[in-house]
């Protein structure tokens, strides 16, 4: 173990232990400790420096009346020089002791330092996880290398680590192969943009990078390997968000001869053991609720149960209302939707104001409200409700003095998802959330596809999720009514995980991109190889893609995945470490057989030097 000089095969005396390893025990031994020079003070003369390592900090400390030369080297240290001590670890004097840790009982006077590396001035200060947090993120990431330094920053990694090899632990035990697919592939479809790579010997072709390994991990369903996961790097060109980034990594699974309850119940014993990592003890099973349910009365696909707010819906209390802007939604099929918000009586006019604006940026046509004050209920429309209505609001929402029930009117989807962006806003505003709870739930029972206003169909989840069997009948009279075999897994609000039943039948298949209006050429061109996959034997098989990032970033309460990747795109998708993307030389474009085609105004400004 102790290895205090030099050998042949190093210039510099090699550590012999880790500093958060040090503790009383040590005392009187004399060791060897590697690392950087975490801060180094001066006082009255004595110089003391922390060393660190990824493990912790070790205090030395130079006395120039008993060592004038190692406080002469002491004297030129900076932070962030890479050093090698050697000396005998003692007990700190009782006046020193740090009780913040167990090597803040002890100190080292070194006998001997190696300076092995210098370091110049820090673009910031990376000593104080508090103070680094503050600086602006565009400069840490530049500097990524430093920023990871940090202890806070190598416990985000180390726990990122843990978690990878849970799954892995997880996965193997269940029977699964680890198993990699291609990165230059032909586009999967996931809902967003693909990134293309041109191809220089095909010219004219690209190839796609996947939004996910959904075909090839189907693919090894025919191919017999049954029981299939990868911890998959992802790439989507879309608008990024705080849980948002263009390439992800996905812990992504498939299974064949299951149901839709294998799947659910496997992955429920990953998520068990993956929350234990970051000690959050949770129990399977975890509820179900179905899209229509959540939707109803959360407004959201991804509903945050760790506060009430539920929706009170009102469509029969309206449907004969005097007032048109309820009545006329109702007429043409839609839904009244009612939250009622405990203490909102006290708002000022300003802020029901700013929530009518608000409404109208989302799209709905306004967000009406009957204030319960002490006189009595107070609205601008009251005088539209007849007494029944007005009797059957506060029965059906229970308001009571001092609340304000907001409706929505519109069609069922707009008005739900409008009124779940409120509720989400109630629960901030009045502090509602409990963030000592978590709350995992499936979402089930989707619908088959997203209707657009113009009545346009597309994948709720992807075109290779399976309708439920008994909805297949309606993919011919009514396929917007169809539903899938399609679950979510959502933790507190966020969905971590989604995943389907598949389609194993070439032409149900078929049927589904045709209804999606996918041209028989068009379907030959994109999933002929597919298609002509599962005319070969093809097990029943589903599976799910976990948002590796999202439960790294959730579990260990990050604001943001990108603190949880190690060398993250920045919202704007680029990286300001190494300022990619970048424009390609013009003999590399000559080789791809390519020209740019930009106009002025879309040239980018040169990144400012920092
Ligand atoms: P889906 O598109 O729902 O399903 O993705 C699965 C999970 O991946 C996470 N995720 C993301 N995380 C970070 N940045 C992104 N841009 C991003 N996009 C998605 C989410 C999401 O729940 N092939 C299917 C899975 C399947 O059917 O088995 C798929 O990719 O947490
Ligand atoms: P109006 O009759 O359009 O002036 O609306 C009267 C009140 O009802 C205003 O507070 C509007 O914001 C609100 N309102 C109008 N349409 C809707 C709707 N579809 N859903 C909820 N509130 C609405």
């Amino acid at each position: 173990m102790s290895q205090t000089h030099a050998s042949s095969d190093t210039f510099f005396a090699k550590r012999s232990h880790f500093c958060g390893d040090l503790t009383p025990k040590q005392i009187g031994e004399t060791i060897t400790a590697n690392g950087w020079v975490h801060v180094s003070r001066d006082l009255g003369g004595i110089v003391f420096i922390e060393v660190r390592d990824r493990t912790g900090l070790l205090q030395l400390v130079a006395d120039p009346s008993k060592n004038p030369e190692i406080h002469a080297v002491f004297n030129t240290l900076r932070s962030e020089d890479v050093i090698s001590v050697t000396g005998p670890i003692t007990h700190r004097p009782e006046d020193t002791l740090n009780t913040d840790h167990v090597t803040g009982e002890i100190e080292m006077y070194p006998t001997q330092v190696d300076i092995l590396s210098r370091s110049t001035v820090l673009p910031f200060q990376i000593n104080d996880d508090d103070d680094a947090d503050r600086v602006d993120e565009g400069l840490r990431l530049k500097h990524r290398y430093l920023d990871l330094r940090r202890p806070k920053m190598f416990n985000l990694m180390k726990k990122r680590h843990e978690i990878a090899q849970t799954v892995r632990h997880y996965l193997n035990q269940a029977g699964f192969l680890e198993l990699e697919t291609p990165i230059l592939v032909k586009a999967t479809p996931e809902g967003a943009r693909d990134y293309l790579v041109p191809s220089r010997v095909h010219p004219g072709e690209c190839f796609a990078l996947p939004q996910s390994p959904q075909i090839f991990k189907q693919l090894f369903m025919v191919s017999g390997m049954e029981r299939y996961y990868q911890i998959a790097r992802c790439f989507r060109d879309e608008d990024l968000r705080a849980d948002r980034q263009p390439e992800f990594t996905q812990v992504d699974i498939e299974m064949a001869f299951v149901s839709q309850d294998d799947v659910l119940k496997l992955v429920e014993g990953l998520i068990e053991d993956v929350f234990k990592v970051a000690g959050v003890e949770i129990k399977a099973p975890f509820p179900k609720l179905s899209w229509k349910d959540a939707m109803n009365r959360y407004g959201s696909d991804k509903p945050d149960r760790r506060y009430g707010l539920e929706f009170v819906d009102l469509t029969d209390v309206f449907a004969t209302s005097e007032f048109t802007a309820f009545k006329g939604p109702i007429e043409s099929g839609g839904v009244v939707k009612a939250i009622r918000v405990e203490g909102a009586a006290s708002y000022a006019r300003k802020e029901l104001d700013d929530l009518q604006i608000e409404a109208k940026r989302y799209g709905a046509k306004g967000l009406a409200y009957v204030v319960y004050s002490e006189e009595g209920p107070k609205s601008p429309i009251l005088k539209f409700f007849s007494e029944a209505e007005k009797q059957a609001i506060v029965e059906k929402t229970g308001a009571k003095t001092g609340d304000v029930v907001f409706f929505m009117a519109d069609g069922f989807v707009k008005a739900c998802t409008v009124l779940g962006r409120f509720r989400e806003h109630f629960a901030r505003r009045h502090n509602l959330i409990d963030e000592s709870r978590h709350e995992v739930l499936w979402v089930v029972d989707f619908p088959m596809f997203d209707v657009s206003d113009n009545g346009g169909l597309s994948p709720n989840h992807h075109p290779f999720t399976s309708p439920c069997p008994e909805d297949i009948p309606l993919l011919d009279t009514d396929p917007g009514n169809a539903h899938a075999l399609g679950y979510d897994l959502v933790y507190n609000g966020h969905e971590i995980g989604g995943g389907s039943i598949r389609i194993h039948q070439k032409e149900l298949q078929a049927k589904i991109f045709d209804i999606l209006g996918l041209s028989p050429e068009e379907v030959q061109q994109k999933f002929g190889f597919l298609l002509k996959a599962f005319e070969y034997g093809t097990p029943p098989h589903g599976g799910l893609a976990l948002g590796f990032d999202r439960i790294v970033a959730l579990l260990t309460k990050t604001e943001s995945i990108r603190d949880v990747i190690a060398f993250p795109k920045t919202n704007h998708a680029v990286c300001p470490l190494t300022e990619a993307p970048s424009a390609p030389s013009d003999e590399q474009l000559a080789e791809l057989h390519m020209k740019w085609n930009i106009k002025e105004s879309e040239k980018k400004e040169p990144t400012p030097a920092q």
